[in-house]
C-alpha cells in the first residue's frame, strides 16, 4: 500500500536544484553514452597539478578486471579539500564539532584545518612516514581524526581507519594485513556518557602483532594511559617539534588514498582500496548533487568516520566542496532521544543524514522528543546503510522533516566509494523504501540468481552493475584475486553487489538486502563467517553456524546455532560467556542476539551446512523449509524447530 505513495519534489526543492528532471535525464544518458566526455568535464571540479587526458580505462571482463580513471592526472586530495579554499573561504567553518556531552563543542575554519593538517603531516614525516606507507588510524569522532586522514593524504600515505568499536584482535588483524608501522590513536574516546579505552585497545593489539614502531596518541579525555617508552608519543609533544609548512605531495590519480576493511561472505575482512582522483571526483560530485548542497549550508552526517560514509560524506566529499560539515561525537540516545534535534537547532543544520536503525530507535522512543523542536533550518533528510521500511521513512518525513523536507535514500557500499542509487532531491519523485534511480555513470542491472539479465523494466533478482564508475574500489589490498573472485566471478562481465533488488514499473530500484552471507546489523556490515570463527575459537564450542533474522531496531539480528564440545553444560551462563567472548573477539557490534544450542547442524551427506534451513528457523518461518531430502540426518531439523529462540 505505502509502496504506492509517491512524493514529488517540493516547489522549493525544484526552484533551487542544481539538476532539474530534464537535466538529470539528459546528463544521465550522456554519462552512459559518452563517459569520457562526461567525466572529463566533471573532473574539472577539482584542481589538478596535471589535468587528466586519459579518462576511463576500465574492464569488467573476467578474469582480467582492471579499473583506471584519470590515469595520467596528478593531484593532491588535501590540497583540494583545503588549500584551494583558503583564498575564498579561509575564515568559513569547515568542521563544526559537537561533543558527546551537551554543551561541549568546537570548530575549525578552513584556515585552521589547513594549519592543523600541515602540522600533523609534518609529525608523520618526522616519524618516518613516506608516500605509499600505510598508516592505521584508531581514533574517536574528534576533529583531529579528520586532520589525521587529511595529513596522510597530504604526504601520500595510505590511511586505514579502524572504527573505534572494534576490538584489539580486529585491530591486530588489520594492522598485520596492511603492514602498517604506525598507529594514530587517542587516549580515550567518549560515547553516550562512557569512555572507550582506545589506547589500551591498541596496546592489547600490539601484544599480538609485530612491526608497529610508532604510536602517536592524541589527548582527548586527558585520563592517564600507559605509554611505552620508545614507541608511544603524545601528539602535542611531537607537534611542538615540527614546522608549520607542508607542501602537498603530487599524486597520480591512481595512487592509493586509503584502505578500509569491510566484511565479506567468507574469511576475514578485506581491505577495500580506493585511489585518489576517481574517488575524489565521485565523492565531491555525489555529495553536491545528492544533497543539492549550496555554499553556506550546514551539513550533518551522523556516521562515524570509521565507516565509508564517514570517509566520503563527512570528510572528503564535503571538504572538497568547501562545505561546512558537522562531526558528532555522541549517540542519538544520550542524554535522551532528543539529542539529534537539539544539535540540529543549535547548529542550524540544513541537511541531516542518518541511518534507518537510528530512525527506528527514535521512532520507538516517541515523536514527542522531536516535536519540541521546530528545526526551521532543516531542508533535506538523508538515510543510508540498510533498507528503510516505509513506516520509518514516513515517520522521518512527518516528525523530523515536518512534511517539508525531501528524503534522500542513498544506496551504496564501501566498495562503490560514493552513492550509486539515490534520488536527486529537486528532480526525482521519491517512494518510501526505494533508493529510486541511478547516479550519473551508474548502470544497474537486475539478474536472475542464475545470471540471466532481466531486460523488462519490472523485475526482481540480484543487483549488479554493468560498467565502472570513478568511485569504484580498485582492488582488495594485497589480494587482487580476491577482488576478482568476490565481485566479478559469479556473474561474469558485471560487478556483483551482493544485494537483492526489485525494479518496479517506473524503473525505481528497491534494495531488499544482502543475498550472501553478510549481515547488516544496525547499518554495520558483518560476515557470518567472522562470528562463526569467533565462536569456534572458544574452547567449549565445537561448531557454530550464524545467520541473520529480522530485528525491529537493528534491521537484522545475529542468530547463532552452537554445538558444544561433548560434556559441556548448555546453560544460560555459557550463553552470556559466549556473548562476551564474541564482543571481545570482534567488537560490540557483533554481539550475538540469540544463541540456540544445536546438538547437530543440518548438513548434506557431503557435509555442507544447509543455511537455508537455519535462516528459516531463525526467521520463525519453518512451514516452508523446502527440500530437506538431501540432509544426512533429517531429525536434526525437528530438534532445531522445537528449540528455536525467535518466537
Ligand atoms: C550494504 C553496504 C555505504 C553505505 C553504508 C554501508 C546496504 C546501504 C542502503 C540503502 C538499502 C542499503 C546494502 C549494501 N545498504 N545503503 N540505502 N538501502 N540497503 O556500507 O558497510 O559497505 O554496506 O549496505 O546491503 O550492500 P557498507
Amino acid at each position: 500500500m505505502s509502496e504506492q505513495l509517491v512524493f514529488q519534489p517540493s516547489a522549493a526543492a525544484i526552484a533551487r536544484t542544481h539538476v532539474t528532471k530534464a537535466q538529470y535525464e539528459q546528463m544521465y544518458a550522456r554519462s552512459i553514452s559518452d563517459p569520457d566526455g562526461f567525466w572529463a568535464e566533471q573532473a574539472k571540479r577539482l584542481d589538478w597539478v596535471k589535468a587528466p587526458t586519459i579518462i576511463k580505462n576500465t574492464s569488467f571482463a573476467y578474469p582480467d578486471v582492471s579499473i583506471k580513471w584519470f590515469e595520467d592526472g596528478v593531484l593532491n586530495v588535501s590540497y583540494n579539500c583545503l588549500d584551494r579554499h583558503l583564498a575564498t573561504r579561509g575564515d568559513q567553518t569547515a568542521i563544526v564539532w559537537e561533543g558527546d556531552t551537551p554543551g561541549t563543542d568546537g570548530k575549525a575554519t578552513y584556515r585552521e584545518l589547513y594549519e592543523r593538517v600541515c602540522r600533523f603531516a609534518n609529525v608523520l614525516k618526522a616519524h618516518g612516514v613516506k608516500k605509499g606507507d600505510r598508516v592505521t588510524i584508531y581514533m574517536p569522532m574528534v576533529i583531529d581524526t579528520a586532520v589525521a586522514m587529511l595529513a596522510c593524504s597530504r604526504i601520500g600515505a595510505v590511511h586505514s581507519v579502524i572504527f573505534g568499536g572494534f576490538s584489539p584482535d580486529s585491530i591486530a588483524g588489520r594492522v598485520a594485513d596492511c603492514g602498517s608501522k604506525i598507529i594514530l590513536t587517542a587516549d580515550e574516546g567518549r560515547r553516550g556518557g562512557k569512555t572507550i579505552p582506545l589506547k589500551k585497545n591498541v596496546d592489547e593489539a600490539l601484544a599480538k602483532v609485530s612491526g608497529v614502531e610508532t604510536v602517536i596518541v592524541v589527548k582527548v579525555t586527558g585520563n592517564p594511559v600507559a605509554m611505552t617508552e620508545g614507541r608511544d608519543v603524545w601528539y602535542e609533544d611531537a607537534a611542538a617539534q615540527v614546522g608549520a609548512e607542508c607542501p602537498p605531495e603530487p599524486m597520480n590519480a591512481e595512487d592509493p588514498l586509503f584502505i578500509l576493511y569491510t566484511s565479506g561472505s567468507t574469511g576475514k575482512p578485506k581491505g577495500v582500496l580506493h585511489t585518489t582522483g576517481g574517488y575524489l571526483v565521485y565523492g565531491a560530485l555525489t555529495h553536491q548533487l545528492s544533497f543539492d548542497y549550496r555554499d553556506g549550508e550546514v551539513y550533518w552526517c551522523t556516521a562515524d568516520v570509521g565507516w565509508i560514509t564517514g570517509h566520503t560524506y563527512i570528510v572528503y566529499g564535503p571538504l572538497a566542496n568547501g562545505a561546512t560539515t558537522l562531526m558528532f561525537e555522541g549517540v542519538p540516545s544520550y542524554p535522551d532521544a532528543s539529542r539529534f534535534w537539539q544539535v540540529v537547532e543549535k547548529h542550524k543544520v540544513n541537511i541531516f543524514h542518518t541511518a534507518p536503525t537510528a530512525i527506528r530507535a527514535l521512532m520507538g522512543a516517541g515523536h514527542e522528543f522531536a516535536d519540541k523542536y521546530d528545526m526551521p533550518s532543516l531542508r533535506l533528510l538523508g538515510t543510508v546503510g540498510e533498507p528503510i521500511n516505509p513506516e520509518a521513512w514516513l515517520w522521518y518525513h512527518k516528525h523530523i522533516g515536518k512534511e517539508r523536507c525531501g528524503i534522500v535514500d542513498c544506496w551504496w557500499q564501501t566498495e562503490t566509494g560514493g552513492h550509486m542509487i539515490a534520488p536527486f532531491p529537486g528532480a526525482i519523485p521519491t517512494k518510501p523504501g526505494s533508493a529510486t534511480m541511478p547516479f550519473f555513470g551508474v548502470q544497474p542491472v537486475v539478474l536472475s540468481p542464475e545470471g540471466r539479465l532481466q531486460e523488462q523494466t519490472k523485475a526482481e533478482g540480484v543487483l549488479a552493475i554493468a560498467d565502472s564508475w570513478p568511485g569504484q574500489m580498485r582492488t582488495v589490498y594485497g589480494d587482487h584475486q580476491r577482488f576478482i573472485d568476490t565481485y566479478f566471478t559469479q556473474y561474469k562481465g558485471y560487478y556483483f553487489t551482493g544485494d537483492g533488488c526489485r525494479r518496479d514499473e517506473d524503473g525505481y530500484y528497491w534494495i531488499t538486502g544482502r543475498v550472501d552471507d553478510v549481515l547488516n546489523v544496525s547499518g554495520h556490515r558483518l560476515g557470518t563467517a567472522e562470528v562463526e570463527s569467533a565462536l569456534v575459537a572458544h574452547p567449549k564450542v565445537s561448531e557454530a553456524a550464524v545467520v541473520g533474522y529480522p530485528h525491529d531496531l537493528k534491521g537484522q539480528g545475529i542468530y547463532c546455532y552452537v554445538t558444544l564440545m561433548a560434556g559441556e553444560a548448555s546453560d544460560d551462563a555459557l550463553k552470556s560467556e559466549l556473548r562476551n567472548w564474541v564482543r571481545k573477539e570482534i567488537g560490540p557490534i557483533a554481539t550475538p542476539d540469540l544463541i540456540q544450542w544445536a546438538p547437530g547442524l543440518p548438513k548434506t551427506r557431503s557435509g555442507k551446512i544447509m543455511r537455508r534451513i537455519l535462516r528459516k528457523v531463525a526467521e520463525n518461518d519453518f512451514g516452508s523449509l523446502g527440500d530437506t531430502s538431501t540432509l544426512a540426518d533429517p531429525a536434526v531439523v525437528d530438534d532445531l524447530i522445537a528449540n528455536r529462540q525467535n518466537r
